[in-house]
């Protein structure tokens, strides 16, 4: 290739080559999903922990352009309680949307695929494999038994159909057997008045244009939450929303959670909304998880550098200072990930062993896991637990707050 092409340039040839390549690998695992009676032992699965509702396990999801493979979600291990909320943060393009699209089955097919590690989903009396779950089986468990409130909503619902007509759609479809249309349409008003829609009557004959954007929002989350489902993801659900509404539309998930028990996983870049709703935290970076633990354990003893930085980088109350932080540098791109930490090039605590493979999850506590080479060895461990008043396990529990 000439040396004055910028980066990322892609000759003709090249990209050919690319698409031909992408083809094949999508065609043979499209004919793999395609298959007709796919017998229920080949995603049968069991729950490492009968506690979660899912579990989330060395999921490798791609996307095959013509300009490369995008590693999206790049072998992301974590679980989901029953009945507990987990938050997913990270910087924009670190892959939270891809990996909920992944447990729903979302993504964008063909390019979008997910080619490695399961995604476990607890359904009570079996466990079952999405990842490798044909679409006619997910049909039965989406919406009423896993939902997700999108992250748009004036692109997520449809502009030329009445609000009632897209609730009532999802009951009926869902739900709905043995229902009249009257009693779809008395629980789709039920739903509209549970999500603080006053004038419901009146917004189930509305479109979604004649909406303010904080009651599309509402209207994605009555949507939801029709069907009652045991496991709800929130994508960003109030980033189009001002405070106010923000704060009402929180109290009404963590309203709605305890009366079904559900589980939530809630995705933000939002550190406040996490701080409120959560009790496990996530965080990812450039498709990879960087940290996790409880909300305690990542509000309080935040160990890697890049969640240190977005702590940093939040507004204290009370607390004066001329220049918010700001974590330097740049997302590497995805489509030629460096083998080596991703975070290197922007963090300002490496250490030696920061110039050799990306590193390995490291576990702080029972609950708190970290990859950074700054925890491989008791030193750097034992500086970070003297700076962040850490409490170690086997302390925990003996009259502490932890
Ligand atoms: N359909 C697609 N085709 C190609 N690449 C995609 C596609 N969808 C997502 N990606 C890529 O996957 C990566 C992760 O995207 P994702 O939407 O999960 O980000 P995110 O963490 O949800 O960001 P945000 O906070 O902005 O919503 C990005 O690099 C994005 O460019
Ligand atoms: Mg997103």
């Amino acid at each position: 290739m000439a040396k004055n092409k910028p980066e990322g340039y892609l000759s003709g040839r090249e990209s050919r080559r690319i698409s031909k390549e992408n083809r094949k690998i999508t065609s043979e695992l499209e004919k793999k999903r395609k298959r007709k009676n796919v017998p229920e032992s080949e995603y049968l699965t069991k729950m490492h922990d009968p506690n979660n509702a899912v579990e989330f396990d060395n999921l490798h999801t791609y996307f095959f352009t013509d300009a490369g493979t995008v590693k999206s979600v790049d072998g992301v291990t974590f679980d989901v309680p029953i009945g507990k909320t987990v938050g997913v943060v990270g910087e924009s393009g670190c892959g939270k949307s891809v990996t909920s699209l992944s447990l729903m089955q979302l993504l964008q097919r063909p390019q979008g695929q997910v080619v490695e590690g399961e995604i476990r989903l607890n359904l009570g009396d079996k466990a079952v494999n999405v990842a490798k779950m044909p679409d006619k089986e997910l049909q039965h468990l989406r919406g009423n038994f896993m939902s997700m409130i999108f992250q748009e909503p004036m692109t997520s619902l449809n502009p030329v159909f009445r609000i009632g007509d897209q609730v009532d759609e999802v009951i009926s479809l869902h739900d709905g057997e043995g229902k009249s249309e009257a009693e779809v349409k008395a629980r789709t008003i039920e739903m509209l008045e549970l999500v603080g829609i006053a004038n419901s009557e009146g917004v189930y004959k509305m479109y979604p244009h004649e909406l303010s954007g904080g009651m599309r929002q509402r209207v994605m989350i009555a949507m939801a939450l029709a069907c009652n489902p045991r496991i709800i993801i929130a994508d960003e659900p109030t980033t189009a929303l001002d405070v106010t509404i923000q704060a009402q539309v929180l109290d009404l998930l963590r309203g709605l959670k305890d009366k079904i028990n559900s589980s939530i996983m809630f995705i933000t870049h939002d550190l406040g909304v996490i701080a409120e709703m959560a009790d496990y935290v996530v965080v990812m970076y450039a498709g990879r998880i960087v940290e996790k633990g409880t909300a305690e354990d990542i509000f309080y003893h935040p160990a890697h550098p890049y969640t240190i930085g977005l702590m940093a980088s939040k507004p204290v109350v009370g607390k004066q200072v001329d220049k918010l932080y700001s974590i330097p540098g740049k997302v590497p791109n995805p489509i030629n990930m460096p083998n080596y930490c991703y975070f290197k090039d922007r963090c300002e605590m490496c250490v030696k062993q920061c110039n050799g493979v990306y590193p390995c999850e490291i576990s702080l506590s029972k609950t708190h896991k970290v990859s950074c080479y700054r925890y491989a060895d008791e030193a750097g461990r034992r500086e970070w637990e003297k700076s962040t008043e850490f409490i170690p396990d086997s302390e925990k529990g003996k009259g502490g707050n932890a």
